[in-house]
């Protein structure tokens, strides 16, 4: 039956070839599911590592006063300058590194009286860092509240003032994303005008 041999044979090729590709289809679905699973596992472990990013702590830890005079004549005036120390705290797993400068601003009754810059810093993953800037502080009669001022230096002899900072900068993690954060300095103290020292250093 040389008629019956071909539509025979035509079908089993056919099937065959069906098999083959069913085959294909599956080990190429099998892949493509593994893909995704994967795909799946390590957005679920970047999404929360991402989203547990902490900013960063910034606190003054020590405050020491170099050149301190201070007087009354023709007005009151003072003059110093302050070496403060921060301490930089990264709580993230990927490291921490702040913008190229950072102003500190030194706060008297209201008005800056004193800026200090703090240079780029970069903090370790889970570590601390300290960092030092210097202020020159220079608060006199015109442009501060005089009647405050003169009542600090000739009664109080302590001068309250406030350290304000934003430090913005990034965190790396994973070598793949920077996240931005701000961490914000805020402290008080009272410069001792008898001791030539602080006390009294909080921050919030
Ligand atoms: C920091 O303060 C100085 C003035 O002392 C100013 O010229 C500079 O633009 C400030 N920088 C930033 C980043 O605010
Ligand atoms: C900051 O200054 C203090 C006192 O001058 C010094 O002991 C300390 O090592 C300095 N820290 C840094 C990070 O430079
Ligand atoms: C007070 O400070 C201002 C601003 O820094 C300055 O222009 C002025 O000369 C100062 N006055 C005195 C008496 O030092
Ligand atoms: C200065 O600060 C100290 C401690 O925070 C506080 O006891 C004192 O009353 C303050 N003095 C003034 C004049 O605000
Ligand atoms: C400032 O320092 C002097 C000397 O150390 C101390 O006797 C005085 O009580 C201090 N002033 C304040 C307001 O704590």
């Amino acid at each position: 039956m040389a008629a019956g041999e071909p539509p025979n044979d035509r079908p089993a090729t056919l099937r065959s070839r069906r098999k083959a590709s069913e085959k294909c289809i599956n080990t190429f679905c099998i892949y493509l599911f593994a893909i995704a699973a994967v795909a799946c596992i390590a957005a679920l472990i970047l999404g929360l590592v991402v989203v547990r990013v902490k900013t960063p702590t910034v606190k003054l830890t020590s405050v020491t006063v170099k050149n301190l005079h201070y007087g009354f004549s023709p007005t009151p005036f003072m003059d110093a300058t302050l070496i403060a120390e921060i301490t930089m705290e990264n709580p993230n797993f990927g490291e921490f590194k702040y913008e190229e400068v950072t102003n500190t601003t030194l706060i008297y009754y209201g008005v800056a009286v004193g800026i200090g810059e703090v240079k780029t810093v970069s903090v370790n993953a889970k570590s601390n860092k300290n960092a030092n800037f210097t202020v020159k502080v220079k608060p006199n009669s015109s442009f501060v509240d005089v009647d405050y001022f003169s009542h600090d230096l000739a009664m109080l002899k302590t001068m309250n003032m406030s350290c304000i900072a934003e430090f913005k900068g990034r965190v790396r993690l994973l070598k793949l994303f920077k996240e931005k954060k701000v961490s914000m300095l805020k402290c008080t103290m009272s410069l001792n005008l008898s001791s030539h020292g602080v006390q009294n250093l909080a921050c919030q």
